[in-house]
């Protein structure tokens, strides 16, 4: 395997740095101290005798769902030196800008055991959510001539992140298919567009310095790239020598393929040979990090959506000139993630992997797989929640009426949903603004049924650019407190419909 030293890495991906970020020099007040036996008088650091929390128990469910005061939890302490790897009185405390040590070491065998990075000389940065992350990534990339490539439909903020460096965002195509093999960014459109950059539609802006994409159970569309399309992403990123942004919060959340015949088989609840083996090898797609030769793969994790979106929690893997770049961002801003959150995280996953060991004090292997193991429960909701709403939708009369089509997403918590149009309806003109007035009309319609839907053409980069393609309303099954409202939301969407298309 190939290795990379910091120097390389410094030689190599200095040229990627935005000049402001370059010229950036972080004032130190103080050195780290010398030794043991030096008495700490240098630090703002309040004793940990002045913290008013002195202990903390939880209760953890064993199941997403799970009944309040069910025997099957996990009952975890912590105190002012329990565990004592991370005890309250160092997580309390300001703490490591990288994150402590106990929780990065998790995270590194986390990536080593699943997405094993093709290179020697990659680290762990914990951040403060992806979209710090995020935040962090593009001020350190981009100046006002930078351009970044994005899926065409992306996580919105995403483009004002890289617009508020001042820099350009510009769309990618992408496939909209059912077929697995051809989801996600379209590879040929792609290639054509930097082979022939002088004379493409983008010529008066700079080359790409980035793909920022989110390679599974994509957000909004729920496409997953395919491990042949990221071969094929990462040589066209050799080519063209851009850095690969992997944003992927959602792909733990991985579907096994719908069953229109068994619409309630569920793989996660009814395959009994699913370990948690089978389900790293052969249901959660391989990151662009395992390809990645070259160092040039920056990728976000969060526990936003597998632990909870309030810890502001999460992880960058990159090489360690970028990581220490992204360090360098956070000294001067965030400084380190919340410790209370690094602690929750970290305890609540130590517990998860004692009972995958013998030992008292669980290995790193074994809280990866305790962790995994929950994971795939979460999964296996998710895997549910789109069954029930499948079913549900495609037994709408709006559906069996031809109304509207079903996107299946291959992982992740949306489905999006695509009026069929009448012959002729959007032929009058092909300028967007019939498309996006249309889809304001639905999005009436359905708010009058009673549900609330996002507009994919809000979520377009460019809506004129996606102008044949933004005629779909996302929607998630994330947030439905039970399978009741999910039906009965889905059963909302199918009145919505209709009313909307009696209307036309
Ligand atoms: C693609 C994508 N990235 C990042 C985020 C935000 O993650 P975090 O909560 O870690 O900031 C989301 C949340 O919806 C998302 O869809």
């Amino acid at each position: 395997m190939v290795k990379y030293d910091f120097e390389t890495l410094r030689n190599r991906y200095s040229s990627f740095l935005s000049r402001r970020d370059a010229a950036k020099q972080l004032v130190k007040f103080w050195d780290n101290p010398p030794g043991p036996g030096v008495i700490e008088l240098a630090g703002g650091m309040p004793n940990s005798g002045f913290f008013p929390v002195d202990t903390i128990d939880l209760h953890v469910v064993s199941q997403p769902f799970e009944e309040r005061h069910s025997q099957n939890g996990l009952k975890v302490h912590m105190d002012k030196n329990e565990p004592k790897e991370m005890p309250l009185s160092m997580s309390l405390q300001y703490t490591n800008t990288e994150g402590m040590e106990p929780l990065l070491s998790f995270a590194r065998k986390m990536v080593e055991c699943i997405n094993q990075p093709a290179y020697e000389g990659w680290d762990v940065c914990m951040t403060s959510g992806s979209s710090d992350a995020m935040y962090k990534i593009f001020e350190v990339l981009c100046d006002e001539d930078s351009t970044v490539m994005m899926e065409e439909f992306t996580f919105s903020p995403v483009i004002s992140n890289v617009k508020l460096q001042g820099a350009n965002v510009i769309p990618v195509k992408m496939q909209l298919s059912a077929n697995p093999e051809e989801q996600g960014i379209d590879i040929d459109r792609l290639a054509d567009l930097l082979d022939n950059w002088s004379v493409g539609p983008y010529k008066h802006l700079n080359k790409p310095k980035a793909l920022y994409t989110v390679s599974t159970g994509q957000n909004p569309t729920g496409m997953t790239l395919s491990l042949a399309k990221r071969n094929r992403i990462y040589e066209i990123a050799q080519k063209h020598d851009f850095i690969i942004v992997e944003d992927d919060p959602y792909g733990y959340l991985f579907f096994p393929p719908y069953d229109t015949k068994e619409p309630m088989k569920n793989a996660y609840w009814d395959d009994k040979s699913l370990t948690v083996q089978k389900y790293v090898d052969e249901y959660l797609v391989k990151s662009f990090l395992t390809i990645d030769t070259d160092a040039r793969v920056i990728r976000l994790e969060t526990f936003s959506k597998l632990y909870a979106p309030g810890l502001r929690l999460s992880f960058v893997v990159a090489n360690k000139f970028l990581t220490e770049r992204i360090f360098n961002m956070s000294e001067v801003t965030t400084r380190a993630p919340s410790g209370v959150s690094q602690a929750l995280v970290y305890s609540v996953i130590k517990e998860m992997g004692k009972r995958h060991s013998s030992e008292p004090e669980p290995s790193v292997e074994s809280m990866v797989t305790g962790w995994l193991e929950w994971l795939m429960k979460v999964a296996g909701h998710y895997a549910h929640r789109r069954n029930i709403a499948f079913k549900a939708l495609y037994e709408t009369e709006g559906y069996k009426e031809g109304l509207f089509q079903v996107m299946e997403p291959s992982a992740g918590m949306f489905i999006d949903l695509k009026p069929c149009w009448p012959q002729g309806e959007l032929s009058r003109s092909d300028h967007y603004d019939l498309i996006t007035e249309k889809m304001d009309q639905l999005n009436q319609s359905l708010l009058k049924s009673g549900v609330q839907v996002v507009l994919g053409y809000r979520m377009a980069v460019d809506v004129k650019a996606s102008k044949d393609t933004c005629d779909f309303v996302r929607i998630t099954i994330a947030y439905a407190n039970d399978d009741a409202q999910i039906i009965e939301a889905c059963h909302r969407i199918g009145k919505g419909f209709q009313v909307f298309f009696s209307r036309m």
